[in-house]
């Protein structure tokens, strides 16, 4: 059936409109005609978003690992389905085969079972972007254990509470990891974290680095004896429909992080979905997103996404930058890379440097670009534009969220006209809503609002672990019966959708997102701090950089404010990780706060970007003379 492929712009009208009147026979023809079940479902959807509840497929049983491997083995057994490209150019490439990667996802899970892991139990993995990445994520799921992959950038103290929230009883790591020129001695992180983690019982350990580590007698093993001892074959667990398939955190604007929860069978379908039109992935294609599995993004587009469709997926270890500023192309010409996904930040800093790192490489396999994260703006559209895809690439702008699970809204390439900065139409079964302030939805065209989703889609995530308020409130009390996105978006004439950023308190740097709380709580923590508030500035490469206005306690006011600033950005590294660290810093004696004690991050956030010409009304505030200072200071 054509409606799984999507090929010009009229069948992509009449597929979005099929999808959006009658939402069920829709995607139960998708699922049915694409995808392996062990049951069928009773009920394609129910769904409340008071509550909210949403259940796709009830009663189906599956097993992704099944759809993403087993299906496979018959007519693709010998193509590549990861493509390991490592760090260090010189190091050979590594072609897994699915059936060889359905061996390695066996003998994993059957490591796992051996260390007493079974399905619902949770396990964080914490691994460089290395082959055993994607076989861990792949070998929970085959049994039926919970994934939460921690980004392996993230600090100790980042690490401890992801583990601790979903009370994780295992994680797998590596000996250390290649950054670029530079090692990072990962274990000894991990160390630090479980100190804090009193339930995690068993560390599996992958040697990377070869390097020297601290194995704790009962609790850290080696995993190559154990893989090499263990069967391959390992029975799928039958999953239902709506058993958490994985858990990722994300960044809140308050709190701790929230533990997003994804789905089987809803998740699965969505990815594939999306990743089959918005690539217009072909057999023989080799794919690459640049992201890691860490965020959503490599979940769904380097792990699911691409081996549901029976792709050939290529995962790199290293940096754009190392050995040199050409290595992203070095590896689209020396393997042939025919769709690229990347983020707008990668862009700026590439973008940047001299030409010839681009112009050196043949870039001819190129058929399709793709950006996501953040907002890319016109320069960097245009430079990816012209010397990437030489204006024979169209750039698929995909606006999406960890939250959403898959692809929300986007060009699909060869069938949606593009425009540079616009993320255009939504995808099939998408229902965007543009709000007003009163909650009232904004109709037509050439409008902004906020932008809210009105009626459920498979991958959409079912709650917060362990907080299902949390959930309702961050997403489903805003607006009634729709599910509020954080983020602001204009209608233009035509209908193309453009993503205009944030309206909360996340601040998006270099593609990650940063809640505000948790890092002004690590700065307040730091002994000469009395009070902190940090905002977005516009960075020509980062897209946004922090700005902290920092309010010293007496004992603090005669310390050095340079060693200040290191040490508040160490604290902020070792609780945070280091994206989190301030570009800039400025000590102030107060900030402008409202008469109920709310900080105007307003205020600060025009301060911060230079625009002090403009800052509305402050006489309103409990202190607005701090608000002289705080500009003169900024200079
Ligand atoms: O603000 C939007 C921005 O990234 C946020 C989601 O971040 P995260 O959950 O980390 O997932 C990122 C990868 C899917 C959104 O709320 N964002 C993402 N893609 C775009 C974007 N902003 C503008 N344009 C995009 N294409």
């Amino acid at each position: 059936m054509s409606n799984y492929h999507i090929k010009h712009l009229e069948e992509y009208f009449q597929v979005y409109r099929k999808s959006v009147r009658d939402p069920e026979s829709f995607w139960e023809e998708i699922a049915e005609e694409h995808f392996l079940w062990r049951k069928k479902w009773d009920k394609v959807l129910e769904w409340d978003f008071t509550k909210p509840e949403v259940r796709w497929f009830g009663g189906a049983q599956l097993n992704i690992t099944e759809n993403c491997l087993d299906r496979h083995l018959t007519t693709r057994g010998n193509k590549t389905a990861i493509l390991f490209e490592p760090n260090d150019p010189s190091e050979p490439a590594q072609h897994i085969s699915y059936s060889e990667l359905h061996e390695r996802v066996g003998r994993m899970a059957n490591v796992l079972k051996s260390k007493g892991i079974g399905k619902g139990d949770r396990v964080c993995i914490y691994l460089p972007m290395i082959p055993e990445l994607a076989v861990s994520v792949l070998a929970c799921a085959r049994i039926g254990a919970i994934h939460s992959v921690v980004f392996a950038g993230f600090s100790a103290t980042a690490l401890a509470t992801r583990i601790n929230d979903c009370d994780c009883k295992m994680l797998i790591t590596s000996d250390g990891s290649y950054r670029g020129a530079k090692t990072i001695d990962l274990k000894g992180i991990v160390d630090k974290a479980l100190e804090e983690c009193p339930n995690l019982e068993t560390v599996l350990v992958a040697k990377r680095i070869e390097s020297d580590i601290h194995m704790e007698p009962g609790r850290d093993h080696w995993l190559q004896p154990l893989l090499d001892s263990a069967p391959t074959d390992c029975p799928a667990e039958v999953m239902e429909a709506e058993d958490p398939l994985f858990i990722l955190y994300t960044s809140g604007s308050t709190g701790k992080p929230k533990g997003m929860v994804h789905s089987c069978a809803g998740y699965m379908i969505y990815a594939a979905y999306t990743f089959k039109n918005i690539f217009q992935y072909r057999e023989k294609d080799v794919y690459w997103c640049t992201a890691d599995i860490g965020w959503i993004t490599g979940h769904s587009y380097i792990v699911y996404g691409p081996l549901a469709n029976g792709a050939t997926t290529l995962m790199f270890e290293g940096v754009p930058s190392f050995p040199d500023f050409g290595r992203f192309w070095e590896v689209v010409e020396k393997h042939k890379v025919n769709q690229f996904y990347t983020a707008p930040t990668a862009i700026r800093a590439l973008a940047k440097e001299n030409l010839e790192y681009v112009e050196k490489y043949d870039l001819s396999s190129l058929k399709v670009l793709g950006t996501v994260g953040e907002p890319i703006n016109e320069e960097a559209w245009h430079w990816y534009n012209n010397n990437v895809g030489h204006k024979q690439s169209p750039i698929v702008d995909t606006w999406w969220q960890t939250e959403t699970g898959g692809i929300m809204i986007s060009p699909i390439p060869y069938v949606t006209p593009t425009t540079p900065t616009y993320a255009t139409l939504p995808f099939i079964g998408i229902q965007p809503a543009l709000m007003d302030e009163n909650g009232v939805e904004i109709k037509g065209n050439q409008v902004s609002g906020r932008l809210c989703i009105k009626f459920p889609w498979p991958s959409m995530a079912r709650t917060i672990w362990g907080n299902h308020a949390r959930y309702r409130d961050t997403y489903f009390s805003a607006y009634e019966n729709k599910y509020f996105t954080g983020d602001g978006a204009m209608r233009d004439a035509v209908g193309y959708y453009r993503i205009t950023g944030r309206v909360d308190d996340v601040i998006i740097v270099s593609g990650h997102n940063l809640g505000t709380a948790p890092i002004e709580d690590s700065i307040n923590e730091h002994p000469a701090v009395a009070e902190s508030a940090i905002v977005g500035f516009p960075h020509d490469v980062k897209g946004n950089a922090l700005y902290g206005f920092v309010i010293l306690k007496e004992t603090g006011e005669t310390r050095n404010r340079e060693n200040l600033y290191k040490e508040i950005n160490q604290q902020i590294t070792e609780q945070i990780g280091p994206i989190a660290k301030l570009d800039r810093i400025l000590f102030v004696s107060g900030l402008p706060k409202t008469r109920s004690g709310k900080i105007m991050r307003r205020i600060l956030r025009k301060i911060a970007s230079g625009e002090t010409g403009n800052l509305g009304d402050i006489s309103t505030l409990l202190n607005p003379e701090v608000v002289q200072e705080i500009i003169e200071k900024a200079g």
